[in-house]
């Protein structure tokens, strides 16, 4: 059972970064396989707390090998500062492995990103400004600079000019902005080149031949599956491919390798940016989810927009990434409300609607129908097994297993390792 898949259920900032976290100890690999430092995974280890943007959460685990796949867009001057700053607390970091097929962040990228965005004005996306869109635009046009093109000066002076011809046009003709000269840019990139090279490896041979030998191989997904830019809620969404398959894409693993796919899920919801978000609450109760659950963004510090849980995208998320298993987290956070609301199905213009629409028009239109589930004021966050859970909270979690669609199989009380609840084995 040697490949496990992590992914988020709902638009992102679940608590991959805890549950990879927790599973780093057990693996042998952990895989960051599709976006960039627009990720930020929070880990908490004793009092020490960690937020990492682009390198796998699977980092603070010794015995782990982190390594970022083909299909991850890679910022060298963000990875180094990374690497920098867990090395100064003493993180051996010497074990990671980058593939030479990743495609590189360059400086234009994140140019474009801004200005596009504030071009967008009204309509803009809330991007994090990481210049992830544009780069994975530039992979996708096949004017993409990739880490291995850093190795042939020839070669990558010559995707910077191709790259560089059609966006100077429009960044001087139409953005109004300086153009950006190729020299420069070949010699920012060639400076990344020494510190990158022994980091950078055949990672979809390094990885297909540990499953051979049955080593266990962890998938971390960045973002969430309503983030996907295929699946989810387009175009309020990231450039990448979140959702399970894109962890064969992404790394070079082959579907029938995937044993298990767990979804982690907050058990309430929040989102960043903009875009629909049918249990949005813009009441006292949606500042106190805020507030007591520390909603604000690693990556960008935005504040996080917060609502109810909700069963339609749980149940989404469940088909489309054909999950084993579901990690629930935070639901200390829901400690001390009287009643809890679920939305259990949404009302599109008068109709009730037990699946996410995939018409864009019905889904901006979609309305919470809400249960009510009792509360409880109990402390839960010393809670380690689903018998300390008081019974209201106890009946929570089976109310969204039963709504959701897979196994609840972890229960997260507190942002700390140990403040897991563990109902079936992963491992
Ligand atoms: P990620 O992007 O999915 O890794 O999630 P983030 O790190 O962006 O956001 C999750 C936040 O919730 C972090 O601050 C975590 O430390 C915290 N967290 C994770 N699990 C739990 C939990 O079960 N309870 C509480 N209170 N906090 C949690
Ligand atoms: P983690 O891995 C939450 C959102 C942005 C924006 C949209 C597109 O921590 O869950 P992008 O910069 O990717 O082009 O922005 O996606 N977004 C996230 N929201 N958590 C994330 O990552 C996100 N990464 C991107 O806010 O709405
Ligand atoms: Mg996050």
């Amino acid at each position: 059972m040697p490949a496990l898949v992590l992914l988020g259920a709902q638009w992102g900032d679940e608590g991959k970064g805890k549950a990879t976290d927790l599973l780093g100890g057990s693996v042998d690999y952990v895989v960051r396989y599709q976006g960039g430092n627009n990720a930020g995974h929070t880990v908490v280890v004793g009092d020490q707390k960690y937020a990492l943007h682009l390198l796998p959460s699977g980092i603070l685990s010794p015995g782990c090998t982190p390594v970022i796949g083909n299909g991850v867009v890679v910022d060298p001057s963000v990875l180094f500062s990374e690497l920098n700053g867990l090395n100064d607390r003493g993180v051996d970091t010497s074990k990671l492995l980058i593939s030479g097929n990743a495609h590189i962040i360059t400086p234009y990228n994140v140019t474009v990103d801004k200005v596009t965005e504030r071009f967008l004005g009204k309509r803009k996306i809330g991007t994090t400004g990481r210049g992830i869109g544009p780069t994975y635009a530039d992979k996708i046009n096949r004017v993409g600079i990739r880490i291995q093109d850093l190795y042939d000066e020839s070669i990558l002076t010559q995707k910077v000019e191709a790259a560089l011809d059609g966006k100077n046009q429009l960044l001087t003709k139409v953005f109004n902005r300086r153009a950006i000269e190729v020299g420069q840019v070949v010699e920012e990139l060639l400076g990344y080149a020494d510190r990158l090279k022994p980091y950078v490896a055949d990672t979809v041979l390094v990885l297909n031949q540990a499953l051979e030998q049955d080593k266990v191989v962890l998938f971390e997904g960045g973002q969430g599956t309503l983030l996907d830019i295929d699946h989810g809620t387009y175009p309020f969404v990231t450039s990448s491919n979140p959702t399970a398959g894109g962890a064969c894409t992404g790394a070079g693993v082959g579907p029938t390798k995937i044993s298990r796919v767990i979804g982690i899920l907050k058990a309430y919801t929040t989102r960043v940016g903009s875009g629909p978000f049918p249990t949005e609450l813009f009441d006292e109760d949606g500042d106190a989810l805020r507030r007591i659950g520390g909603e604000r963004g690693v990556t960008t510090g935005r504040d996080r927009r917060c609502g109810w849980f909700d069963a339609v995208i749980a149940r989404y998320a469940t088909r489309v990434n054909g999950l084993t298993d579901f990690f629930l987290t935070k639901l200390d956070v829901l400690t001390g409300w009287e009643q809890i609301p679920v939305c259990v199905a949404y009302e599109i213009d008068g109709r009730r609607v037990e699946e996410l629409p995939y018409s864009q028009t019905d889904f901006h239109h979609a309305k919470p129908v809400y249960e009510y589930l009792p509360g409880w004021s109990e402390d839960i966050t010393k809670a380690k097994s689903f018998s300390d859970l008081p019974k209201n909270a106890q009946d929570y979690v089976k109310a969204l297993e039963e709504m959701s669609g897979a196994p609840i199989s972890a229960i997260g009380v507190g942002p700390g390792r140990d403040e897991t609840i563990e109902v079936n084995s992963f491992l």
